[in-house]
């Protein structure tokens, strides 16, 4: 992906340094445009150093760093699939609400096709004037996305919102709204569920598993990226930043977990079931915290709702169900057995055993489906991995309905 990352003048124009470093990592093209004020804050090498792109500008000053002066502004604009603005100021934003062109930066956001993002960061008096409000409404009105600054200290020492929003949940929001849409996905409703469920003893002690969510999570983000309206059902703690466009309904039990599916299925087109459902939970919840007794004690379990198996018994045609497999041993013949007995399209099939898989490491999917197993995916990031299994899946949809556009 093509990125031009519009740096204006405030304090947090720092932090767009970190925007660049990590869209870079992932092995997108980052081209900074730094107004007149943002040079103050942030220098042209850093960032140029950081994307290994050239870096521009408007200020002759800085001559040294104006690129190729001629149409730069059309050249920039045409070459972007999305320009962020990050940190944007008030001053920004007034500018393009109101179609005024005075700089380089503010002269190819009128210029550019391509979908654009504003991270804004100011001090709170400011972002809550009425001219700031009406100047995202009509930036908003122009098809633009905004993500929110947060509450915090300010450096102004004032606490309140306007702080830039965080450094993950810019790239994130600049993926979701730059990635490639994949046709088969675009549009399409798709229910993910993620995260371990937590089965409560008492206030205190409950029964989980070493789920993290990570890779539902990815799988959401990934399926988002490619143009899915994706509704995440999750468990657990959640990720450590607010996802793009994925407000997740949070659930605690297998039996919430099963409510919150069931009331968003009718609508689905499909269902990404990556959630560590446990599938026991105690008999009983004691209301208060149970007191230990001497020697051995028992615990009685229960069988906790098949949540993907109930989707998939309600199912009606053309949705479509992938579940996971996640085994320490056996995991293709495993993964096979619960794609016929859950009837679903696929399962992706991942081996667990000596604890891999869990939490940031690398993992290997294999994809199972009544051919078989496929080629298997990774291993990669989760984020990488996600990716491949979406696109994979994707393919494979665009191939079973090759009617739809
Ligand atoms: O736990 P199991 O290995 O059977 O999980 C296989 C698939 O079924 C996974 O996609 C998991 O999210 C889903 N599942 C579920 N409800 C359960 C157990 C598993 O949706 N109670």
């Amino acid at each position: 992906m093509r990125i031009l990352l519009g740096i204006t003048g405030g304090i947090a124009a720092y932090k767009a340094a970190e925007v660049a470093r990590l869209l870079t990592r992932q092995g997108h093209a980052v081209r900074c445009v730094l107004t007149e004020a943002g040079a103050r804050f942030i220098t042209p090498l850093t960032l140029a150093s950081l994307t290994g792109q050239p870096v521009f500008g408007a200020n002759p000053d800085l001559g040294e760093w104006r690129a190729n002066p001629v149409v730069e502004h059309i050249d920039l604009a045409r070459w972007a699939d999305l320009v962020a603005v990050a940190p944007a100021t008030a001053d920004i934003l007034g500018k393009t609400a109101n179609g005024l062109a005075t700089d380089l930066l503010s002269t190819l956001l009128l210029a550019t096709r391509a979908p654009v993002l504003w991270a804004p960061a100011m001090n709170t008096a400011m972002w809550s004037h009425p001219a700031v409000r009406a100047n995202v409404a009509r930036l908003k009105s122009f098809g633009h996305s905004l993500i929110e600054p947060v509450e915090g200290l300010l450096a102004c020492g004032e606490e309140g919102g306007g702080k830039l929003a965080e450094v993950e949940a810019i790239v994130d929001a600049i993926l979701a709204l730059g990635s490639p849409r994949h046709p088969a996905l675009e549009g399409k409703k798709v229910l993910v569920t993620a995260g371990p469920t937590r089965e409560d003893l008492d206030p205190v002690r409950t029964l989980t598993n070493r789920s993290t969510g990570a890779m539902g999570i990815e799988m959401a983000r990934a399926l988002r990226n490619a143009g899915a309206e994706v509704h995440l059902v999750l468990g657990g703690d959640g990720p450590a930043f607010p996802l793009y466009g994925l407000a997740p309904t949070r659930v605690r039990s297998a039996a919430e977990m099963l409510a919150a599916c069931e009331k968003l299925w009718p609508a689905m087109d499909g269902l990404v079931a990556a959630a560590a459902v446990a599938d026991q939970r105690p008999e009983t919840c004691s209301a208060e915290k149970v007191k230990k007794g001497e020697g051995p004690e028992r615990l009685t379990l229960v069988r906790t709702p098949d949540i993907l198996a109930t989707l998939s018994d309600a199912k009606r045609p053309g949705q479509w169900l992938l579940g996971f497999a996640a085994e320490s041993e056996g995991h293709l013949e495993n993964a096979a057995a619960k794609l016929t007995r859950k009837r679903l399209d696929a399962i992706l099939a991942n081996d667990v055993a000596d604890g891999q898989g869990f939490g940031d490491q690398a993992n290997t999917l294999t994809p199972v489906t009544a051919e078989g197993p496929q080629p298997a995916l990774g291993p990669l990031p989760k984020d990488e991995l996600a990716q491949a299994a979406v696109a994979w899946w994707a393919h494979r949809l665009a191939a079973l309905s090759p009617s739809q556009p």
